[in-house]
């Protein structure tokens, strides 16, 4: 099973990526989680360019399209997705006829420094997964997990961040 891990951020150090090697630390071992690394090349959507998106359009959804579940790990940003990620779905959602997220399963989890864990974030992301036509895993299994800046260190030691993940691995073994 060929897993794509999608960080939200686009930060070097990102806790989101971290998160999403958090996450392919417990996969079985049939499965594999690929971080997609395209996602700053990807340029404003445009409908004129739907048919014949730049490269990086391509590549992404190609990308999806070779993967048997999708798993997105998003900050937050203004209590809601950053406006990059969202971007990359509206390109992955057309042309309708053959969106690369259409019957796509997919899972969010997400990090933030904020008390709440990125929650808000997470709900807009499955709420847009789920408009592109993707297979959204349930709340319950997604995971969240806030992380104090004040503890910086606390970040790779969690017990409660690191289990995390597992319930999304879980709901994509489900299917
Ligand atoms: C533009 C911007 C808006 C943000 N808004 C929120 C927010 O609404 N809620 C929150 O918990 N954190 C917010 N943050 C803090 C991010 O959660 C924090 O920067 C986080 O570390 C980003 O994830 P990353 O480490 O994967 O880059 C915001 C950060 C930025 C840059």
């Amino acid at each position: 099973m060929r897993v794509l891990g999608v960080s939200g951020s686009l930060r070097r150090d990102s806790h989101n990526r971290r998160l999403l090697q958090a996450a392919a630390a417990t996969l079985p071992p049939e499965a594999e989680l690929v971080v997609y690394e395209g996602l700053k090349a990807i340029p404003p959507f445009d409908e004129d360019d739907e048919h014949s998106p730049a490269r990086a359009v391509h590549d992404w959804r190609g990308a999806i399209s070779d993967a048997d579940a999708l798993l997105f790990a998003t900050p937050e940003y203004n209590s809601s997705i950053p406006g990059h990620l969202k971007n990359a779905l509206d390109w992955a959602s057309r042309p309708i006829a053959e969106a690369a997220l259409a019957n796509k399963p997919a899972a969010v989890i997400g990090a933030s420094t904020g008390s709440f864990g990125a929650v808000w974030a997470q709900a807009a992301l499955r709420k847009a997964l789920a408009a592109a036509g993707a297979r959204v895993i349930d709340r319950a299994a997604t995971a969240r997990c806030s992380i104090r800046s004040a503890q910086p260190s606390s970040t790779r030691s969690s017990p409660s961040c690191s289990a995390r993940p597992r319930s999304a691995e879980r709901g994509h073994r489900s299917w």
